[in-house]
């Protein structure tokens, strides 16, 4: 039995997990209802897969579904044994978690507590959550580790650290059962370097690296800067942006770490540990791809912080990983993904 589920397989992050996932020999089950990526993918994920050896199209197979759907998810679980799940599917923009917050709490806790209560179920309880930097709280510490204050302040993260809790309890209430890992997400840039898979882009999009691509490509005519008045290195926003296959490899470097531990649950940050502010990604960028990004400074974004960098001490120690790309290769492999011409707006 080598099977793993990775809900949200088909999306930015997901896609490049199930990558690696193939990469170990794994059998991928994806669970996706499409809402924020298309099908295509899985077989872009395999010709990725076959430019290094040959793969088979039974090794990937894609359930088209909502987690919110307790009979569709009750038929997979009912047909397959799943050594490990992968659980990424869910909103993600920040903006649109305060607009609706309904729509937020159902997506993400609703299809959540689906989730868990059908592993629960068919008594699969080695899970790998994708959580995010954005649970903790505005802090001063230079680094950030797994202890700060969980302090969100938007709704996208309230539903985040609200799973962190769930999943808390429910490892309290089957202490000797469940092996749960909280993935702390810090800021995931970047695409495989083939150009084939990567983010779909939201329009007009509310972070920095897809907006810097549409200033690059020209669709966009300048990139606005939230503020050269923080106190960082150059006034700008400083954050541990992390390659997304670097994040990749974190997910399954945690689900082994996992399966060769008793139960536990456990919350990692991942990330690289080193900051880097907008000027400096715009000015690597530029370097790297050879191209000129207009930029002019305005106000700062309500609710952003100076810096974010994560303290990723506890990955490189427990799960002996640590990510391999620097900014420049995340600005070169980001840019390949545009070049490609997946832009569709
Ligand atoms: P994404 O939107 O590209 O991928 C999410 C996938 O989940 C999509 O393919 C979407 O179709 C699917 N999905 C959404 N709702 C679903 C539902 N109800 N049922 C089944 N499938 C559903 O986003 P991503 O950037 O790959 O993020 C993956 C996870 O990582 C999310 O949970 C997100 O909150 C978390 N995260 C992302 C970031 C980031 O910056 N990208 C940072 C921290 C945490
Ligand atoms: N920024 C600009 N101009 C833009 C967009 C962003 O100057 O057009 C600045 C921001 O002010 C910030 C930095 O670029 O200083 C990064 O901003 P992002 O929006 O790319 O990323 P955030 O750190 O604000 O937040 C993101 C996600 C959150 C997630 C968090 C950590 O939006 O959901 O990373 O993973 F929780």
């Amino acid at each position: 039995m080598n099977k793993v589920l990775v809900t949200g397989g088909t999306g930015f992050i997901g896609s490049h997990v199930c990558l690696c996932l193939l990469e170990q020999d794994y059998e991928v089950h994806i669970v996706d209802s499409l809402i924020n990526s298309s099908p295509n993918v899985v077989q872009k994920i395999l010709e990725i897969k076959n430019l290094k050896t040959k793969i088979f199209e039974k090794d990937i197979f894609l359930h088209i579904g909502d987690i919110r759907d307790e009979k569709f998810l009750n038929q997979i679980f009912s047909e397959n044994e799943f050594l490990s799940v992968i659980h990424l599917a869910g909103l993600k923009s920040v903006s649109e978690s305060t607009e609706n917050p309904l729509q937020y709490w159902e997506v993400n806790l609703g299809g959540s507590i689906n989730l868990f209560k059908i592993m629960k179920k068919y008594c699969c309880k080695n899970l790998v959550f994708s959580s995010s930097a954005t649970i903790y709280g505005n802090t001063d510490k230079k680094l950030i580790d797994e202890n700060s204050e969980i302090k969100p302040i938007n709704t996208y993260g309230e539903t985040k650290a609200s799973i962190e809790n769930l999943l808390k309890n429910i490892y309290h209430s089957e202490e000797k059962e469940w092996k749960i890992c909280n993935l702390r997400y810090f800021n995931p840039i970047g695409n495989h370097n083939s150009g084939l898979i990567g983010e779909k882009p939201s329009y007009p999009p509310n972070n920095l690296f897809p907006y810097l691509n549409l200033v690059a490509s020209g669709i966009k005519e300048k990139l606005l800067i939230f503020g050269n008045d923080w106190p960082t290195e150059d006034g700008t926003g400083v954050r541990d942006y992390i390659h997304v296959m670097d994040l990749a490899s974190g997910h399954i470097a945690a689900m082994k770490y996992l399966m060769s531990n008793k139960p536990r649950i456990l919350n990692v940050n991942l990330g690289t540990g080193k900051g880097t502010s907008v000027l400096k990604l715009v000015k690597t960028f530029e370097e790297v791809n050879k191209c000129k990004i207009p930029y002019e400074f305005v106000s700062r974004r309500t609710g952003d912080v100076a810096r974010t960098v994560a303290d990723i001490n506890l990955a490189n120690k427990i799960f002996d990983w640590f990510p391999e790309r620097n900014i420049s290769d995340m600005c070169i492999d980001g840019w390949k993904w545009k070049n490609f011409g997946h832009v569709s707006i």
